[in-house]
């Protein structure tokens, strides 16, 4: 079947990333939101991205109207009716995943595809809510969406081959570079680099370095972009202990737990960049780096 219409359920940092790199790819988009509140602040995120395009001469004015208006915002699963792929983008709650992917298997016609961009919650468990499991994947994108060009393609145990192609597809017109793998916590990304991350904060908390040192010597001895703390920071503490949590469920390995240094930073509200505060305070021109008193 071929994609026309592609619908976005939620339009917060991924969602709205995902709206308008399907609009700029050509289909035709329908993105919901919880409230107007956040639909107008995502899709008042889309408008910003493109108005910037557009001053930097990257795109025309005209390009930019017609990929916005390709875009309908909604509060109602019901417009999605008509949609051939839905990708789901709201928040990590596998109890409200369920719910909407119950909602829209009622609402959306029975030949549509339907993928999730969790980032740490088994594809099968939301598949098996719905009465199309073949159809069923996952579409893991990398924030900012618009910028990062890997798209995972999760082939959960029921997802078949045609949904597979169809992920494929999908992320080949979005000018993404697709990477086929299986339904087990982590992906490759997160799987490779979680354990990363979490080894560069149990380094500092062993004074192998300060968060300078760590950081400078990664980027200099292995050609990162960015240091490991540096890079927790941009993750999110937050997002990175929860999605920790979830590999060593699974795997029960030493090297998927949160350190306690993480553990208590999260705690304190110091979730990173977003926060104002995680390894390095953001508060004045450049990040300073900060103990966390260990
Ligand atoms: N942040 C990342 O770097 C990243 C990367 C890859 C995947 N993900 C995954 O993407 C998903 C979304 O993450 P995010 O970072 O965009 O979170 P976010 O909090 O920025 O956005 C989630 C949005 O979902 C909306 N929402 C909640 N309930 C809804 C409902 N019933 N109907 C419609 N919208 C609803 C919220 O209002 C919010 O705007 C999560 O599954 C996350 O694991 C995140």
């Amino acid at each position: 079947m071929e994609i026309k219409k592609v619908g976005v359920v939620g339009c917060g940092l991924m969602g709205h990333g995902i709206a308008q790199v399907s609009a700029q790819a050509g289909y035709d988009v329908v993105v919901a939101e919880a409230s107007q509140e956040k639909l107008d602040s995502g899709i008042g995120k889309i408008t910003k991205q493109l108005g910037r395009a557009v001053e930097k001469g990257k795109m025309e004015q005209d390009a930019a109207d017609e990929i916005l208006g390709r875009i309908q915002g909604t509060l109602d699963l019901e417009d999605f009716a008509d949609c051939d792929l839905v990708v789901e983008a709201v928040t990590e709650d596998l109890d409200l995943k369920l719910e909407i992917w119950k909602k829209l298997d009622e609402v959306v016609k029975d030949e549509a595809y339907f993928a999730t961009n969790t980032s740490s919650l088994p594809v099968i468990n939301m598949a098996a809510a719905t009465n199309r499991t073949e159809q069923f994947l996952g579409l893991h994108f990398f924030n900012p969406v618009q910028v990062m060009p890997l798209l995972e393609v999760i082939q959960s145990v029921t997802t078949g081959t045609d949904a597979i192609d169809v992920g494929l597809g999908f992320g080949e017109k979005l000018g993404k570079k697709t990477v086929h793998t299986k339904d087990k916590a982590g992906f490759i990304v997160n799987r490779l680099l979680v354990p990363y991350l979490l080894d560069g904060i149990r380094g500092l908390e062993e004074g192998i370095g300060s968060i300078d040192e760590i950081d400078a010597a990664m980027k200099a001895g292995a050609g990162h972009p960015m240091g490991p703390l540096t890079l927790a920071d941009f993750v999110g503490l937050d997002t990175l202990m929860s999605i920790s949590n979830v590999m060593y469920d699974e795997f029960r390995e030493r090297r998927f737990a949160a350190p306690p240094t993480l553990r208590k930073m999260v705690a304190a509200g110091f979730y990173g960049k977003k926060s104002g505060r995680g390894f390095y305070d953001y508060s004045g021109d450049k990040p300073v780096s900060v103990n966390p008193g260990l």
